[in-house]
This record gives structure tokens, C-alpha cells and sequence, in this order.
């Protein structure tokens, strides 16, 4: 019997309680053996059918012999970075969905559970249900990944989406999101592009081996986008989603950012809406390749933990190759990499032209939308300069 430990009883915690429950008879038949959930960790009492497991010190846990996996469902850093490095240490596989965890001491939590013999796994860290992490770590390694670039924020993506389709306020979007437990604890986490941050690293991490972290990212919310533009994209056959992009720049630095992108309608990128993320990757010898799911919510994520929770069960002994540690460095300016831009202006068609030359208009009339041929953002924002920009935007 594999016996475990669940820290948190929240959105994901819950959800874990009832996959374990109504997933026994399955699980049990995969792994061979029986998994007990002996703990739950709470800060405060529930009104469930299961209080006997209910613990509120970390040390019966810690300390305890039996226990095999511990699960952190806390979120945030205090006192999961704690939790987690003791359980570790004990020799207990961990099991977590908690990027900002991951994105900030994946590296040494990895290396320990290395030398303790023992996993981290964080599949349900990054996109959710979707196994993107296993698909990466797994499935790719006689591949080289040139590059990655997903929307994995639920919440952002059901904003745009309900903005897009059906003229909801940011703010009534936002909130039905929260409702649905997509949202953050902080809703700013998701609007201002950090958790994506957290999950382009987690992914840049893992494809180009060094660890990244995310206050060395360039990183833009949604809290600017204009209706005008998705106005204008949709008639060209575009549209704007929230992207972490992580890829090899000419210099052999890694280019790393989180931005809303234009993107137009070919592929999974483009067709991901609501709560549902998307990564696609390029690579060598298996071409374009992509990821596609529900990346929020109770009973998705804990679908990620809890295979997580199996493969620690089944693979008993399987240590995953940990990343180098961070240099920073190896990041390069976002500014020097050449991208093409959507930018809209109030000045008219032949001013963007004589500034531009030959671009492609897409609009013309109280504001002139165009798409430039690749340059830096050093490079355009000189070009820029005396025009009347309404918005810039990055386009994939
Ligand atoms: N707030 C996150 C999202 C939860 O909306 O994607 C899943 O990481």
C-alpha cells in the first residue's frame, strides 16, 4: 500500500480528495498496490465525511515513516518551499502543481529529490490537465526543441475569449473565471502575465536546461489589450492571446517572454479558447508538435497530480535528469531579437508608408493597423517615434 500525504485542501487539494476516491478501484489496478490517503494538512476545519485524516502540523506528516508521497497543494512559496524541501529530504517523493514553487527553486528541490532518490513531479504545474511536461521530458528525446510558445493561463484566455465572443467587461469575465476556480488567490497573478511567466520558465527549463528565472523574463499582461484590435485582427483573420514563448535566438541565448500575441487562424494557438491552453513546440526530426487541454480548474489539474502520484507509485526508482542552475546571462534582450509587430496608429496609411515603406496595411480609417516585416523592438520604436501609436503588439 502507498501511503500519502495531501498539504492543502483548497481548489486543487479538493480536487485531488475526490480523484483519489472515485478513481480507487483504477488506481489500484494500475499501480498493484492500494494508495491510502492517511493526511490531509489544513489551516482550518471542513465540514467533509473524511476529518479523521485532517492534520494541522507539518511534523505528524514529516516525521512520519509510512508516508511515501507528499502532495503540496498550498500554492505560493510560504511554507511550501519549506514543506516540500523537508519532505524531500526525508526521502518522500513530492508531488506539486505549484509553479511559482517550481519556477523559483526547481532546481535545487530537483536536485535534492536527485540525491535523496526520490521525484518532484509537477506535471499539473504548467497547462493544467495536459500532459505537456511528460510530453517534453518523455516523448522528445531523440528531438532537439527549437521552440516552445503556449497560452497556459486559463484565466487569461477565458477573459479574451469572453471579451472576444461575447462583449463581456474584463471585469465580469474575470470574475465568473474566479467563480469557476480557474483564478488565482491574486487574480493580478493572471492578468498581469506572472503565472504564465512562471510556466514559460517551468517548460524553458526543462527543453534548454538551465533555469530561468522569472524576474529575468520580459512579462506583459492583458490589461491593455484593445477591442479595437481584436476588432481589426478578426477581419484579417487574427486574434490576440496571452503567450509565453521561449526559443533559441541567433546568438545561442535563450529569447524568453510573456506578451500578448497576434496570432492568426492556422493552428492550435489560434483555436485554444476558454479555459483551454495550448503548447506547441518545434522541433527537429518530429516536426511541429502540440499540446492541447484544460489548463485550470479543480478536477482537470488534479487529473495531472494525480497520474503524477501513479507514475511515483509505478516508477519507483526513476529520477528525472535535473536542469543546470541559472545564468543569467544566457538570457538574451528581447529588444535585440527580430520579431514582426501589429501596431495601430491615428495617423493616416501615407504617414505609416513614408515611415515604413511597403508594410501590410490591414485597416485603414480613424486608425491605420499594420504589419511590419521583422525587426528588432529597438529598431521599431525608433521608427516609432513621432507617430501617434496607439498599440504594439508581437506577432507570432
Ligand atoms: N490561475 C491559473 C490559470 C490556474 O488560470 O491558468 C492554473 O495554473
Amino acid at each position: 500500500m502507498a501511503k500519502i500525504a495531501l498539504l492543502g485542501h483548497g481548489v486543487v487539494g479538493t480536487g485531488v480528495v475526490n480523484v483519489l476516491k472515485n478513481k480507487a478501484a483504477q488506481l489500484e489496478k494500475l499501480t498493484g498496490e492500494q494508495l491510502e490517503l492517511k493526511y490531509i494538512l489544513v489551516r482550518h476545519d471542513y465540514d467533509v465525511d473524511y476529518k479523521e485524516k485532517f492534520v494541522t502540523d507539518f511534523t505528524t506528516i514529516e516525521t512520519d515513516e509510512e508516508i511515501d508521497i507528499v502532495v503540496e497543494a498550498i500554492g505560493g512559496t510560504d511554507p511550501a518551499y519549506k514543506y516540500v524541501k523537508a519532505a524531500l529530504e526525508q526521502g518522500k517523493h513530492v508531488v506539486t502543481s505549484n509553479k511559482e514553487l517550481v519556477a523559483k527553486h526547481g532546481c535545487e528541490l530537483m536536485n535534492i529529490a536527485k540525491e535523496k532518490n526520490v521525484n518532484l513531479m509537477f506535471e499539473g504545474a504548467v497547462g493544467g490537465a495536459i500532459p505537456v511536461i511528460h510530453g517534453v521530458r518523455n516523448c522528445l528525446e531523440a528531438n532537439t526543441v527549437n521552440s516552445v510558445a503556449g497560452i497556459l493561463n486559463g484565466t487569461t484566455n477565458y477573459i479574451l475569449t469572453k471579451m472576444i465572443e461575447e462583449k463581456q467587461s474584463f471585469d465580469v469575465a474575470l470574475k465568473r473565471a474566479q467563480e469557476l476556480g480557474y483564478a488565482e488567490a491574486d487574480p493580478s497573478a493572471d492578468v498581469d502575465g506572472i503565472d504564465t511567466c512562471r510556466k514559460i520558465c517551468i517548460l524553458a527549463d526543462i527543453i534548454f536546461g538551465n533555469h530561468i528565472l522569472p524576474e529575468n523574463v520580459h512579462t506583459e499582461g492583458i490589461r491593455n489589450v484593445r477591442i479595437e484590435d481584436v476588432d481589426t485582427l478578426k477581419t484579417v483573420g487574427g486574434c490576440i492571446k496571452l503567450l509565453g514563448v521561449a526559443k533559441r535566438a541567433a546568438d545561442g541565448k535563450l529569447f524568453i517572454m510573456t506578451a500578448p500575441h497576434v496570432v492568426f487562424n492556422q493552428g492550435i494557438l489560434f483555436a485554444a479558447t476558454d479555459v483551454f491552453n495550448a503548447a506547441q513546440l518545434e522541433t527537429d526530426n518530429a516536426g511541429t508538435m502540440a499540446f492541447y487541454g484544460r489548463g485550470a480548474g479543480s478536477l482537470p489539474t488534479a487529473s495531472a497530480v494525480v497520474n503524477d502520484i501513479v507514475e511515483c507509485v509505478k516508477a519507483d526508482g526513476t529520477i528525472y535528469p535535473v536542469w543546470d542552475d541559472e545564468k543569467p546571462e544566457a538570457v538574451a534582450d528581447y529588444k535585440s531579437v527580430p520579431l514582426q509587430f501589429y501596431v495601430a496608429t491615428a495617423d493616416g496609411a501615407e504617414k505609416v508608408k513614408e515611415t515604413f515603406g511597403d508594410v501590410r496595411i490591414i485597416a485603414e480609417g480613424t486608425e491605420t493597423a499594420f504589419i511590419t516585416e521583422k525587426m528588432t523592438q529597438v529598431r521599431l520604436e525608433t521608427a516609432l517615434d513621432g507617430l501617434a501609436v496607439k498599440s504594439v503588439l508581437r506577432v507570432l
